[in-house]
């Protein structure tokens, strides 16, 4: 195993899309980011530098972080901010992990800019469990605003309503040929490729708010990973991907030379005003007659539910000899958390209301020092952990929703005993508006062992349970108006945050922690901080 260095300076640079120009928070000069790159058991240092007026932090998702949760990088959940002129080294080891992740900023919406590919390749002299690609690619899908994405964020939460909707998507940072304008072109994304070669397309999704489908014109793709956990191989003309999620895909340029669409399209079930705006790149055959007319692809409905899931049902883990899937059988804590937004009071929003998220009833409100702190030095009044198993308000999806919608506002996290093994149920409520929630659980890999539409019947669905061959990931979708099931084994001792990777969900609330700490010493307990953790 290596030790592989890295500097990251979060910089401001112009950048010019949509015919207009905005200083924009990037790292390193580009958009996306650098992607880091590494082998299974390396340990990876990311000096990150801050120079610029905000404060940052920068998260590495679905790296598990065992028992390194001062690398994790949300801010005020397992560290305070790097404050402007500040620097903090992240630290941490590639655990039992191959395949894609990604990183990106995990302060307010600094990620909408801030972000890259994690590539974490096999071991040397471990081979793919799947041929050999001729080429490896990645693919980074985002969003673009022309407005400066924290003055949107900040608008929306002064007003208490939602906030403007992205101006386009980007592939690689390509906004693509179908916002023309005359004062700047627009390059389009292209993938070059040679009759009969395969291509490990990496399908990074780093959009702040929005799940996407993605198509490339008469071609297959083969899924082989997700969320850097292998999945048993199976052939797709569609991939749906969640914010926070990766998806690991084998392409063969089997056609006949020319040029194929590869489209980008918004998945969202909720009745809003949306940008479904489709987004297009190339795929180009090197050998093509390069006169050759364009190949189109149609792609599915904006509330394509059915095509959504299609795609999530048909996910396994590989669950060979030598990657075997190790779902917990016995569950220590079973819990049951509502997912979803509610309205509260609120007397100087628009509306005297604002729009909060939240799980079991209860809307996180961040502290001002990290829970990881705040835990380690004992420092109360920061935290309670007295987060509900249960919905604190009884809640029935097919009939009508009787209680108030309002939410109760808490820092609280939910208490796991080291070791235990967990199932969690998450329920959308879809009061306000029906939607999925992409959840991602910070420090686990879980499996997801269950998912249905409606109402979670806790005496006859887990009978319908794969506890053989479940999808291990980082990020899970509830789909609207119905449940997902997962478990995990709380072998990680920490702070470990847990939200809708829908970014506007997370900052109205749509978030909680567990914390994982037996005080029982090395194995069981968090570690001591870093000497350059910063201070808030
Ligand atoms: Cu990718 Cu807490 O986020």
């Amino acid at each position: 195993a290596m030790v592989r260095h890295y500097e990251f300076k979060v910089v401001t640079k112009n950048f010019t899309k949509l015919c207009s120009s905005k200083p924009t928070v990037v790292v390193n000069g580009k958009f996306p980011g650098p992607a880091l790159r590494a082998r299974e058991s390396d340990t990876v240092l990311v000096r990150v530098i801050n120079q610029v007026q905000y404060n940052v932090s920068i998260h590495w998702h679905g790296v598990r972080q065992l028992r390194t949760g001062w690398s994790d990088g949300p801010a005020y959940i397992t560290q305070c901010p790097i404050q402007p002129g500040q620097s903090y080294l992240y630290n941490f080891t590639l655990t039992g992990q191959r395949g894609t992740l990604l990183w990106h900023g995990h302060i307010s919406w600094l990620r909408a800019t801030v972000h890259g590919a994690i590539v974490i390749r096999p071991k040397k002299g471990t081979p793919y469990p799947f041929p050999k690609p001729d080429k490896e690619k990645f693919i980074v899908l985002g969003e673009w605003w022309k407005a400066d994405t924290e003055a949107v964020i900040n608008q929306a939460m002064k007003s208490g309503m939602p906030p403007n909707v992205s101006d386009a998507h980007t592939i690689n940072g390509h906004i693509g040929p179908i916002h023309n304008c005359s004062s700047s072109s627009h390059s389009t994304y292209t993938l070059n490729v040679e009759q009969n070669k395969t291509y490990l397309l990496r399908i990074v999704n780093a959009a702040v708010n929005d799940e996407l489908f993605f198509k490339i014109a008469n071609h297959q793709f083969t899924v082989v990973e997700v969320d850097a956990s292998y999945t048993k191989p199976f052939k797709t003309d569609t991939i749906y991907i969640a914010p926070g999620q990766t998806t690991n895909a084998l392409l063969k340029a089997d056609q006949v030379p020319g040029k194929y669409l590869i489209a980008i399209s918004s998945f969202m079930d909720a009745p809003v005003t949306v940008d479904n705006l489709t987004n297009y790149g190339l795929v180009r055959y090197k050998t093509g007659q390069l006169g050759s007319s364009l190949v189109l692809t149609a792609m599915p409905a904006l509330n394509a539910t059915a095509s959504q899931l299609n795609f999530i049902n048909a996910l396994r883990s590989l669950n060979s000899k030598q990657y075997p899937a190790n779902v917990p059988l016995s569950i220590d804590h079973s819990l049951f958390f509502t997912v979803g937004v509610g309205v509260n009071p609120c007397s100087t929003c628009l509306n005297g209301s604002r729009l909060v998220g939240d799980i079991n009833n209860v809307t996180f409100i961040m502290p001002t020092i990290s829970v990881l702190q705040a835990h380690y030095y004992k420092i109360s009044g920061v935290f309670t952990d007295d987060f509900p198993a249960n919905p604190l308000a009884s809640f029935n999806y097919t009939g009508n929703f009787t209680s108030s919608l309002a939410t109760l506002n808490g820092t609280k996290v939910y208490r796991l005993p080291f070791n235990a093994t967990v199932q969690l149920v998450l329920q959308d409520t879809s009061i306000i508006a029906p939607e999925s929630h992409p959840t991602h659980l910070h420090g686990f890999n879980f499996y997801v062992v269950g998912m249905g539409r409606g109402n979670y019947d806790p005496s006859k669905d887990p009978k319908n349970f794969n506890l053989i061959d479940p999808v291990e990931r980082n990020t899970i979708d509830v789909p609207t108006g119905g449940w997902s099931a997962i478990r995990f084994r709380a072998d990680n001792p920490g702070v470990w945050f847990m939200h809708c990777h829908l970014e506007v969900h997370t900052s109205w609330g749509l978030k909680m922690a567990f914390l994982v700490d037996n005080g029982k010493g090395p194995n069981e307990s968090i570690l001591p901080p870093p000497k350059d953790l910063p201070k808030c």
